[in-house]
């Protein structure tokens, strides 16, 4: 990627950026999915590259553990951190209480199991993913390939009863395919428009047979560190209570904006 950027990727960028701030040497950092994440792991490869920083990544899908390897983060499973310092990912959405919709990337199943591993989670995002309701943004839910259109029917069926606006769902493709995530199932988008109770429906949609996981994150994220294209930053966190504008220095270096694939 060469020349400007455009201000939205500057305000993921800057999300990054200052969301790298909060590794530290000898840490174990889950390793998100998305375009945001990427900068993330470029940011964190930098620093691995020229400050020496000493961290091991535990990557939520494997376009991302291979960027992390290819900018030279080492690169180790979940069993084998077993535990994690800090996980940092994106998010399609986030609402006021820092609950979130995951799993635009198809990534939600390994990053809900990386971010409940780990001690904080920190989510970065640009300011238009801010939402008053979780719910515009399909809610992505993992299924099991055998019987999905049964399982469909049942969560359909399910979504009379539950407190939301919009109750139609489809079958994620790939191009003339179903879409396949890392752990080989399906995904189903659910056109929700506003989800009332995000807490409830997580753990009726959890309940189905054939549902793996649901895109909901709900009391994981403990910080969100929100880019602007201007370079700003605010940084809140949950549990302190805090909310911090900051302004980074935008310097656009040749080795994190080439050929970013994401
Ligand atoms: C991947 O499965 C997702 O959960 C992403 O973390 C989320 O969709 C954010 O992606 P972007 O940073 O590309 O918007």
């Amino acid at each position: 990627m060469s020349g400007e950027l455009s201000p939205i990727d500057k305000a993921k960028f800057v999300a990054a950026k200052r969301a790298a701030q909060y590794v530290e040497d000898g840490m174990r950092v889950g390793l998100g999915t998305g375009s945001t994440a990427a900068w993330l792991v470029r940011c964190l490869g930098e620093m691995v590259r020229e400050d020496g920083l000493k961290i091991r990544g535990v990557p939520t899908s494997t376009r991302t553990a291979m960027l992390a390897r290819e900018v030279g983060i080492q690169v180790i499973s979940l069993d084998e951190a077993k535990w994690l310092d800090l996980t940092i990912d994106g998010a399609d959405e986030f609402d006021g209480d820092l609950n979130l919709i995951k799993g635009s990337g198809g990534a939600l199943l390994q990053e809900k199991i990386v971010a409940t591993a780990s001690d904080q989670m920190v989510v970065i995002a640009d300011i238009g993913k801010e939402v008053e309701h979780l719910g515009g943004f399909p809610l992505p839910i993992e299924v099991i390939p055998f019987g999905w259109q049964t399982t469909q029917a049942l969560v359909e069926e399910t979504l009379i009863s539950m407190d939301v606006l919009g109750r139609s769902t489809s079958l994620r493709m790939n191009g003339d395919t179903p879409f396949v995530t890392d752990e080989g199932n399906h995904i189903l988008d659910l056109h929700l428009n506003r989800i009332g109770n995000a807490r409830q429906l997580a753990l009726v949609l959890n309940q189905m047979p054939g549902v793996v996981e649901n895109g909901l994150f709900i009391d994981i994220c403990d910080a969100v560190v929100i880019g602007y294209g201007d370079g700003r930053v605010d940084v809140r966190d949950i549990n302190e209570g805090t909310v911090a504008t900051e302004r980074l220095d935008f310097v656009e270096s040749d080795n994190l904006f080439a050929d970013l694939s994401e």
